[in-house]
Parts: structure tokens; C-alpha cells; sequence
């Protein structure tokens, strides 16, 4: 087993991300993506070698870079976020320390044009991973200036200094949110978008701003669209991470209406390995869709939670439901299984590990239900009358 592999597939076994059975496919499977196999069938087409990755202090991003240094052995990586309330250097800790010579941190806005450009005048950056960006639906419910300006205006930046800098590769990571609601099959990547909030519209606006770079510029643009994830590290204003941690203080999850709300969700890490995938393998100017095909009701994710902390649904607390809220989203897979991706983790027991490693790590996450977040949690829900 390759050492920088071997170190990744150590870490997730010593969080109990992977059982020892899940580590030997898990480690076949990432050296076949990777091409550390010799007999792997598909030739990497793209290798990145120096890669400014922006908003790696949040969830997905953090998760990335850890997941491209490990499987990557000669990878530069340099991560620019601004550290906005979600972005967290504790998620990336471990990776500075272990990593201090192919890991660079700087903190910026991707919105801010003459500093993106004095960082691509300064290093070698051959390809940019956007996960930069304004993420909540509730926060872009209750005021979504920062999400057009993030979401919307920071992707044009970063693909104007793609084009300027002759940058090989970008990979814009976006959401299933932006083809809206379907009420049975699935979304496929040539579907319309629909977006239903203002973090959909948000994301759709990059996607189609990336898409008319990449016709008018032939920038060299992929865009993903993935479905809800879930691991460690996400931010508790998320459903998974929020309702864990509220019934972990003793309070009560805000489920909202009848809890009917179908999501399809997948595990960060098989997230992680698909845009690896779709970045060395994947064809610019083309989308893929990324998802687990585990399509599950709000109502059932929260009931797995309270299975898993030995609680009642008496913890459930309905209030009154999200403004807009999509009843149910799905998407169809088939051009990324093409690449030769598939999930690995299993829904049910990889979500069972994520509420136990919020039950494990609560010094991570009490430090940010601050007060700030009280506030949000506070002008959130204490509208919502319980129904
Ligand atoms: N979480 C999901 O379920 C999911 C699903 C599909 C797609 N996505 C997409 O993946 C990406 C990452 O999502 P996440 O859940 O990790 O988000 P997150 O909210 O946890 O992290 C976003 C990061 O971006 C940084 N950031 C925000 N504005 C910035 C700016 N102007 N300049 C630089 N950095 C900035 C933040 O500080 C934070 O570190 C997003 O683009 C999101 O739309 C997320």
C-alpha cells in the first residue's frame, strides 16, 4: 500500500470512519482512481500538480485536501478562504501539521479580484478546486446579498484569472439544489435548472456563468453537482450535525413540517474521491452530477439519529416549515459511473460513525454554537411556532 494512502486509510480507521473490511475495498478503489494501481484501467488524462484550493476551511474542502495529500504524493496545495462564521481551521489542523511543506494556508476573498490575481501572479497554481461559497439555505432565506457576491460574483473572479493566468484545470463544485424539485426520477446533467432558493440561484448563477467561460473562452472549466453530504467537520447548522448536537445538549430537534422532505445523500469522503475523479479524468466544459442514490426523508434521518443516541421521538420537535422548501431531490449518476466511480461507504453505517464522532468531538463543535450562532439559532427558529 502506498504510504501516503496507507497514512489516509489509517486516519479514517482510527476515527472509525472504516472498518477493516471497508479499508481493504476502500484501499483497492483509491489506488484504481488514483492510478497508484499499475493495472488500473482508466489513464489518468489531467495530473494536478499545484492546486489552490478555495473555502478548504470548511466542510467539503477540508475533507478534500486531506483526501488529495494523502492520494497525491507530489500535490502542492494551498488553501484561500476567507474564514467566514464557517470557515474553521480546526478542520484542517492535522493536515498543517502533517503536511507542512506541500500545504499553504492564506486567508482571502474570492470576490476580491486584485488579491486572487496577486496570488496567481505569485505561485505556480495549475488548477483551482472552488468549494468557496455561501452555503445555508436558511442564511440565504434571511438575507442573501453575501450568497450573490460569494457564490455568484467570487466564481466570475476565479474564472477571469483562469483565463488570464493559463490556469490548465478548474473544477467548479456545485449543488443538486440548482435543478429544484422533482416529484419521482431523477435530475440528469442536461435537465433545466430551477433553483428554489437564493442559495440555489446562487449556485446556479456560478454554474452558468462557469458554462458560458468555458463556450465563449474555452476556459477549462468542470462543474459538479453533488448531493447533501454528511461526515465529521460540518458545520451544526446543517440538519445532521444540528439535530445531533442539540439532542446531545438535551434540547430538541427542529424537524421542519411533516419531515417528508426527500434528500439524497452521500458520505463527504466518496465526494472527496469523485471530484478527484471527475479532476483528473473528467472532460472540461462538461457537468456531472455526484450522489449516493440514498434517498431519504428528513423524518428517517432523524429517527437514525435517536436510534443511535438511544433516544425517543419525543426529542422531535415539528415546527413550522422552511419557506420554499423542495419537497424531494434526485439525481441521476450514470455519466460519473462512466468514470469509474462508485460510493463506498454504506449510508446507514457510515451515518451511525458520523453521529458518534459528534458525540466524540464536542470540543469542536461547542466552540461554535458561540453566542454568534445563538443569535442565528434564536432569529431561525423562535419564529417558527411548533405544529
Ligand atoms: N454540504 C453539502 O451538502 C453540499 C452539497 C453539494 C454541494 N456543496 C457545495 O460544496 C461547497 C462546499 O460546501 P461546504 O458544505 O463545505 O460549505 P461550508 O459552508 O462548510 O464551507 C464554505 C467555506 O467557504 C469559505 N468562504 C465563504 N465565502 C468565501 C469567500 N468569499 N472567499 C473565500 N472563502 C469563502 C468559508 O469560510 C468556508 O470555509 C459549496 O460550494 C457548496 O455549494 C455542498
Amino acid at each position: 500500500m502506498p504510504d501516503a494512502l496507507k497514512v489516509l486509510v489509517d486516519n479514517l480507521l482510527a476515527q472509525h470512519l472504516l472498518t477493516q473490511d471497508e479499508a481493504g475495498v476502500f484501499f483497492q478503489v483509491s489506488a484504481h482512481e488514483t492510478n497508484t494501481n499499475t493495472d488500473a484501467a482508466q489513464p489518468i488524462s489531467y495530473t494536478p500538480k499545484n492546486v489552490l484550493v478555495t473555502g478548504g476551511a470548511g466542510f467539503i474542502g477540508s475533507h478534500f485536501i486531506r483526501f488529495m495529500l494523502a492520494t497525491h504524493p507530489k500535490v502542492m496545495i494551498i488553501n484561500f478562504d476567507k474564514l467566514t462564521y464557517a470557515g474553521n481551521l480546526d478542520n484542517i489542523r492535522d493536515v498543517a501539521a502533517q503536511y507542512p511543506d506541500r500545504y499553504t494556508f492564506i486567508q482571502g476573498d474570492i470576490a476580491d479580484a486584485p488579491t486572487v490575481g496577486k496570488l496567481l501572479a505569485t505561485y505556480p497554481v495549475d488548477t483551482i478546486v472552488n468549494f468557496a461559497a455561501e452555503t445555508h439555505v436558511d442564511r440565504s432565506i434571511l438575507d442573501a446579498g453575501d450568497f450573490m457576491r460569494t457564490d455568484v460574483l467570487g466564481t466570475r473572479v476565479l474564472l477571469e484569472a483562469v483565463r488570464t493566468h493559463k490556469v490548465a484545470r478548474m473544477v467548479q463544485v456545485s449543488t443538486d439544489e440548482v435543478y429544484g424539485s422533482i416529484p419521482e426520477d431523477a435530475f440528469t446533467e442536461s435537465s433545466p435548472l430551477a433553483p428554489n432558493s437564493p442559495y440555489a440561484a446562487s449556485k446556479a448563477g456560478g454554474d452558468l456563468l462557469a458554462r458560458a467561460y468555458h463556450m465563449t473562452y474555452k476556459v477549462p472549466v468542470v462543474i459538479t453537482r453533488c448531493s447533501n453530504n454528511y461526515g465529521p467537520f460540518q458545520h451544526p447548522e446543517k440538519l445532521i450535525p444540528l439535530f445531533t448536537t442539540n439532542l446531545l445538549e438535551g434540547k430538541k430537534a427542529p424537524l421542519y413540517g411533516d419531515g417528508l422532505h426527500v434528500r439524497d445523500w452521500l458520505f463527504v469522503g466518496d465526494h472527496c474521491r469523485a471530484l478527484n475523479v471527475i479532476l483528473t479524468r473528467g472532460v472540461t466544459g462538461e457537468v456531472y452530477n455526484i450522489g449516493g442514490g440514498e434517498q431519504k426523508t428528513n423524518l428517517e434521518i432523524t429517527e437514525h439519529i435517536l436510534t443511535t443516541l438511544h433516544l425517543d421521538v419525543s426529542r422531535i420537535m415539528q415546527v413550522q416549515d422552511r419557506e420554499g422548501h423542495d419537497r424531494r431531490y434526485a439525481i441521476d449518476c450514470t455519466k460519473l459511473r462512466g468514470l469509474g466511480w462508485m460510493p463506498l461507504y454504506r449510508f446507514a453505517d457510515a451515518l451511525t460513525k458520523t453521529i458518534h464522532w459528534y458525540a466524540d468531538n464536542m470540543w469542536w463543535w461547542k466552540k461554535i454554537k458561540n453566542p454568534a450562532f445563538q443569535a442565528y439559532y434564536a432569529q431561525q427558529y423562535d419564529k417558527r411556532s411548533p405544529i
